[in-house]
């Protein structure tokens, strides 16, 4: 017996100093401290009109069914203070303006990217994140902020698995919703923030939609956590972007056999200049505009229905609905047709050194130009930019992401797809298969395409677009072509200066260490802060309170490959050892390439 007392008291001390240790972190997250600018700096990229659609027009996306209103009533966990303040959200990463207020665009007074959509026949307006929270980034120096247009974010909105130390934005919100629900008075004031005078009628229906919302966060945090989906940790600024969307629609949406680990974080790439791309994505997979965007809104959340309430699948013209809004995803990127590279602000940043840009564009026409500036090839609606894709084998960048997509097969059989009604969709795999597909052995990127083919078909059969249209909302009238390779793809750098840490996985701080073989580069550096580097071109590196430890030892993180290096091209070495001289005088070059002043160099 009295072993039976001491282990269960054993337990019950474990549990407790757990529980104390959660609680800690919930009260102190393990969050950076928001400073405000001075000033946010807004660059000539576009007109504030084309910035404010680009900001707040919803994709259709749901945050686990939260609603717009609830997330602006929560409270914090332990006082009363709303978790949804600008000051509070900043925290995160998202982006504010120091003093911004409610517009009617953003009634709500939430980040960059956070906006709200109803669905047809229902009042019920739900949080949508949209394509500005990852697509735009600032930087900061000398307490000044300048605002990237369709640049890289620098936030932890994606990380879903709960760590000690706490710090994602998911725990955080969980954690606001779970003491919310169980905390009678704050339940209480948060109701009847939502409800005012509907207060006594609806708050018990209220309780069971919100219990409901909060069941399926918890449900998809212990899912990510028991099957250990993301081993690595995306920290700062990055996501598994594929990997999160193949769990979502073939994991989720089909069949709980095809969850697959994704350990493959990557950056946000900028969005200037991609409608002129031949191919988008890191790997250069993807080319259909809006299939490209129907998937993507499909990972952050937008419904999808593939079978029906029995549980059997759906066929012919019942394929697929979903809440991915067509026609605001074909308003924003047209908006993004508009968006120019950043040009660097010298007054804010500093000046140029026009002889030192001038030896650099030399050295850049030598060393950097044959795989970065892309042939042009004229169509009526548009000048394609042919980019190379380079394989992950000669670039020698770390490969999980390309492997990944490459590699990964998924069983959607269930789905009983016909091969004859796949062959009439809009869409084109390369290289061309030279056997009928195995739907029980999907590649990613072709199952993706054909769901999204689906998705895009019934849309705008419900819609009754003309032929006209249809080749407009596609984009250019372009296929959902698909392609099957293990690659990563040079961009043109035009500001590039703007979108640190680089390469696809954010692995390398700065451009200087960019040009510099890897074992110079940092092994180990610090994330979470947008401090900006004028010299070496990148974030600030050092620790601080809330910093992100990004350690290139571990799978996905690796920063090796693109190297300037002396010894035989290929594994990595794609040239010649650069003299720190001509590296300062790339780096110089690269904050002016393709823009005004590049032009007068010489
Ligand atoms: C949750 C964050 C997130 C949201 C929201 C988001 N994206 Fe992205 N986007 C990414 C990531 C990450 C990638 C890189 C994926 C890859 O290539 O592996 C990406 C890639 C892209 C690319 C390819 C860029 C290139 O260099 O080839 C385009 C274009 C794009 N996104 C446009 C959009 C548009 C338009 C929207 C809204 C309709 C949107 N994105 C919403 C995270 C996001
Ligand atoms: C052999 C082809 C090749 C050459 C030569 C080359 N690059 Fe690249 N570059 C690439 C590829 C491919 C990537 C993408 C790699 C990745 O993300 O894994 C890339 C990525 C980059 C990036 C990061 C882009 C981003 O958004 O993170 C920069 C900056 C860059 N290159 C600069 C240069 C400069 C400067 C030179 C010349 C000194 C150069 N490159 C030479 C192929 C090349």
């Amino acid at each position: 017996m009295r072993f039976l007392t001491r282990a269960l008291l054993l337990i019950a001390a474990l549990l407790g100093l757990v529980l104390a240790v959660v609680l800690y972190y919930v009260i102190n997250p393990d969050l950076p401290v928001y400073v405000p600018a001075e000033q946010v700096h807004y660059l000539d990229q576009w007109t504030e009109q084309d910035r404010q659609t680009y900001y707040f027009t919803p994709q259709g996306t749901e945050v686990k069914g939260l609603r717009y209103d609830w997330f602006g009533a929560l409270e914090l966990p332990f006082s009363e203070k709303r978790f949804a303040t600008p000051e509070y959200l900043a925290r995160f990463g998202f982006l504010v303006d120091p003093k911004q207020h409610a517009t009617p665009a953003n009634p709500g007074n939430l980040p960059v990217g956070f906006t709200q959509h109803t669905n047809p026949g229902s009042n019920e307006r739900y949080l949508d994140i949209t394509c500005a929270a990852c697509h735009t980034g600032e930087l900061r120096f000398k307490g000044q902020a300048v605002r990237i247009d369709g640049g890289a974010a620098h936030h932890v909105l994606p990380s879903s698995v709960p760590t000690l130390r706490g710090g994602s934005f998911g725990q955080a919100l969980v954690a606001s919703l779970f003491s919310t629900y169980y905390n009678p008075w704050k339940f209480q004031r948060f109701a009847r923030t939502v409800l005012g005078e509907n207060y006594d009628a609806q708050h018990e229906q209220l309780r069971t939609d919100f219990k409901q919302s909060l069941n399926t966060f918890v449900h998809e945090a212990w899912n990510d956590t028991h099957r250990g989906l993301y081993p690595t940790q995306e920290g700062p600024g990055r996501t598994d972007a594929f990997g999160r969307i193949a769990n979502a629609a073939f994991g989720a949406g089909v069949s709980e056999k095809n969850y697959r680990v994704a350990n493959a974080p990557v950056d946000y790439p900028q969005l200037w200049d991609i409608w002129k791309f031949d191919w988008v994505q890191w790997n250069g997979s993807a080319q259909q505009p809006m299939a490209r965007n129907i998937g993507e809104a499909l990972g952050v959340g937008a419904t999808l229905t593939m079978f029906d309430a029995a549980g059997q699948a759906l066929t012919g013209d019942a394929r697929y609905p979903s809440g991915a809004r067509i026609s605001d995803l074909h308003t924003i990127e047209v908006t993004l047709q508009g968006l120019k590279a950043p040009v660097w602000p010298q007054e804010l940043l500093g000046a140029i050194d026009r002889s030192r840009a001038a030896q650099g564009k030399t050295l850049f026409a030598r060393n950097c130009a044959g795989c970065h500036v892309p042939s042009v090839e004229k169509t009526p609606e548009r000048d394609v930019l042919l980019l190379k894709n380079l394989p992950v084998a000669y670039i020698g960048t770390d490969p999980n992401t390309a492997d990944n997509i490459f590699n990964q097969r998924y069983d959607l059989s269930a789905l009983k797809w016909d091969p004859k009604e796949l062959a009439a969709l809009n869409v084109k795999v390369y290289p061309t298969a030279e056997v009928p597909l195995d739907t029980s052995h999907v590649s990613m990127t072709t199952g993706l395409a054909y769901i999204t083919a689906f998705v895009e078909a019934r849309a705008y059969r419900d819609m009754k677009l003309t032929p006209a249209q249809t080749l407009e909302f596609d984009g250019f009238g372009l296929p959902i072509s698909v392609r099957e390779e293990r690659t990563y793809r040079a961009r043109p750098l035009d500001g590039v200066w703007a979108t640190p840490p680089f390469l696809h996985n954010g692995s390398v701080p700065s451009l200087y260490q960019l040009l510099s073989p890897q074992d110079e580069r940092a092994a180990t550096f610090y994330t979470g802060s947008v401090e900006f580097d004028p010299r070496h071109v990148g974030y600030s590196t050092e620790n601080f309170a809330g910093a992100f430890l990004f350690d290139t030892k571990i799978s996905g993180n690796h920063n090796s490959g693109h190297e300037f290096r002396t010894g035989p091209l290929g594994n990595g070495v794609i040239g010649r050892l650069l003299q720190p001289e001509e590296r300062w005088a790339l780096v110089e070059y690269l904050k002016v390439i393709g823009g005004p002043l590049d032009t007068q160099l010489q």
